[in-house]
């Protein structure tokens, strides 16, 4: 555990961070802020205290100084960005720069985790992104054949050898214990992703694969307990869509 550590002589006892703590886990004693056990390291103490007196001694702090609060930029315009978002599924044979891969990791690091767990892993598949392919394509094929013998849909199904991975020249396997922690990392990254000029498409198909063959798991890796929740296929998109397509009426109840 790193937790916190609070600066006495700086801390002014205004009871920011108590307020704002959900944990419960910091109180005012005899006009200072005092840390308990529980702290779920959030960081909105540190965050939130008007005179830097909290912090976070086992954290690296590099980029946390300054604020740009999402308020800042036009909610109209990013709106209309999400809803202009496609997912692509033609790529440019061009690379992805490291520095744009660091930033899209760095957006999943930074999406929120039930009670602060931060407990979502990114594999990049890197050099084992053939390999890994060739063994899905195998499973596939074998997959349609069967399916065949049942389903007129899948009689003209072509599964090309970069049927998974379409061609691009990046794979992020964003892998968790948690469904919905891994999902939001990925939502993060994905709109991080179109930020930087780039097209972005899930793979079901491949998670899929991974869930159901021990081989294509093993291969990727994952920490222990983890469990495939999204295979995110990124790079230049080699497609222009023209307009927002429609989508069926909210589903919406008011209580
Ligand atoms: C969890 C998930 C898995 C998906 N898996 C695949 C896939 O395996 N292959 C594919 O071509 N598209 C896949 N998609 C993309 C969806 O088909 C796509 O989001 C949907 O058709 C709507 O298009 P849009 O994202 O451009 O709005 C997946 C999307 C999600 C959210």
């Amino acid at each position: 555990m790193n937790e916190i550590s609070i600066d006495s002589l700086s801390c002014i006892g205004c009871g920011k961070c108590v307020k704002d703590c959900v944990a419960f886990a910091l109180r005012i004693e005899n006009g200072k802020a005092k840390a308990e056990n529980g702290c779920i390291e959030c960081g909105h103490c540190y965050a939130i205290c008007p005179v830097g007196a909290i912090d976070m001694p086992g954290y690296d702090k590099t980029g946390c100084s300054e604020i740009t609060p999402m308020s800042n930029i036009d909610g109209d315009v990013f709106l209309r960005a999400i809803k202009s978002r496609r997912s692509v599924r033609q790529f440019k044979n061009i690379p992805v720069e490291q520095e744009k891969i660091d930033k899209i990791l760095e957006a999943g690091r930074y999406a929120p985790t039930g009670a602060n767990s931060q407990n979502v892993a990114f594999t990049v598949l890197s050099k084992k992104q053939e390999e890994i392919e060739r063994e899905c394509v195998k499973l596939f094929r074998t997959g349609v054949k069967i399916g065949r013998k049942f389903s007129n849909r899948l009689q003209n199904a072509d599964i090309s050898d970069t049927f998974f991975f379409k061609g691009a020249p990046l794979v992020i396997v964003v892998s968790g214990h948690d469904k919905v922690n891994a999902s939001l990392a990925s939502a993060y990254m994905e709109l991080t992703a179109n930020s930087l000029g780039l097209g972005v498409i899930y793979s079901g198909f491949f998670c899929g694969c991974a869930v159901i063959n021990p081989k294509i798991k093993a291969q990727l890796c994952l920490p222990k307990g983890h469990k495939p929740v999204t295979c995110m296929i990124i790079g230049y998109p080699d497609v222009e869509y023209k307009r927002i397509p429609p989508r069926r009426p909210l589903k919406l109840k008011v209580l």
